[in-house]
């Protein structure tokens, strides 16, 4: 049994614990030719890095990335291409401290994945929350790079939306903002407010959830299938396989709930280009689990971290009762560095699809 891959055509096997040499993925079924370099995944894995402002975790990895198959020169263009076989892709661990966990292999921590792998497995490794832990993610980030390469049409972007109770106003929406600032957010006035907000809660010790919208644009109308391989189902599903990642919507997404149905269908009109024009977009740009040519849309809640300052109740392995607290290096809002986990997700979805497409339509 097995439950470390993802994907149809285009499928992702990760490998990889916190704490142990090193993690990474197995990219099996990507197209032969296309132009691959380390440095072409290295930027996407720098955005998740952590330790690159004090809003997220002190831990330095360098998150170095090594292809290690997979990849030929091709004598035609002079260029290091795919060639169709599987890409193995790996990511040494060199900041590991496993000293600053050694206090709690006995007992659960709340909010983590501890008592749960304890209780399906009998064992875990529990330095740094082991295969749970989101150091798995960038082996995701990894293989997203390369999604990207295969829908090389499509531009995938993430932003942090909504920190605590405080949102972005949409009104000043500019993503070129989102390079600027630590946050990845998109509206230079809310980057500036939560700066102060994050401080405070990263000087209390605790830790606060955010909301990162991911868009997905140039997709064609068509991508994707009905029923049980609908578009959105499986941007769903990838988005919450997430670590952290407590909702997702599409499009309008719950907030659809309150809308009739005259606010909410998008219209459509023929456009000066000659292509259907819709007139809105609150289905995300998917019906029918099928793409529609608009931006794809979706949005994921992230919960505060759990690991804080301050004491909590639990129980140890033995069943007694105690107290823990988690002295390691943590982030005040996980949500951060989650946007480009995000956003490999859904480009890898993408992939995926764009090949089952091809498979069935040509
Ligand atoms: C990018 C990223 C970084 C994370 N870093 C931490 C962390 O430093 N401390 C922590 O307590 N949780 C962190 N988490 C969340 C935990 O990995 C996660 O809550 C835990 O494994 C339990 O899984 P679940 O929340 O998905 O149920 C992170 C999540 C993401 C997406």
């Amino acid at each position: 049994m097995s439950h470390n891959t993802f994907g149809h055509l285009f499928r992702v096997t990760t490998f990889g614990e916190s704490h142990g040499k090193a993690l990474g993925c197995v990219v099996d079924g990507c197209p032969p030719m296309i132009p691959l370099e380390e440095a072409d995944i290295q930027g996407f894995l720098d955005k998740r890095r952590p330790g690159q402002s004090r809003f997220t975790t002190q831990r330095q990895e360098p998150d170095a990335v090594k292809i290690l198959s997979g990849v030929f020169i091709d004598e035609a263009s002079g260029k290091q291409v795919t060639t169709g076989t599987p890409i193995a892709l790996m990511i040494e661990n060199v900041d590991q401290r496993s000293k600053d966990y050694s206090d709690i292999k006995d007992k659960f921590r709340p909010g983590h994945a501890d008592f749960t792998y304890e209780a399906k497995y009998g064992i875990r490794d529990y330095r740094g929350g082991g295969r749970s832990s989101a150091r798995e993610t960038a082996a995701r980030v990894a293989a997203g790079a390369i999604a990207r390469k295969v829908v090389a049409g499509v531009c995938v972007r993430g932003a942090l939306v909504q920190v605590g109770p405080h949102k972005i106003d949409r009104s000043r929406w500019d993503w070129d903002e989102v390079d600027r600032n630590p946050f990845f957010c998109p509206d230079p006035v809310a980057a500036q407010e939560w700066e102060k907000y994050l401080d405070g809660i990263r000087k209390a010790g605790s830790s606060i959830g955010a909301v990162i919208e991911i868009v997905a644009e140039n997709v064609p109308a068509g991508w994707g299938a009905p029923i049980y391989a609908k578009l959105d189902s499986e941007i769903a599903g990838a988005l919450m396989t997430i670590n952290a990642v407590k909702g997702v919507e599409i499009g309008a997404g719950f907030a659809s709930a309150e809308l009739t149905g005259e606010e909410n269908a998008d219209e459509l009109r023929m456009g000066n280009d000659g292509k259907p024009l819709f007139l809105s977009n609150n289905a995300g740009g998917i019906l029918g689990g099928i793409s529609t040519g608009q931006p794809v849309v979706a949005r994921f809640a992230v919960k505060p971290t759990s690991s804080i300052l301050t004491p909590r109740r639990t129980i140890d392995r033995a069943g007694h009762e105690a107290d823990i607290l988690t002295k390691g290096r943590h982030d005040p809002c996980v949500g951060i560095r989650a946007v480009p986990v995000g956003e490999a997700m859904v480009a890898c979805v993408l992939a995926d699809q764009f090949m089952r497409h091809r498979g069935q339509v040509g």
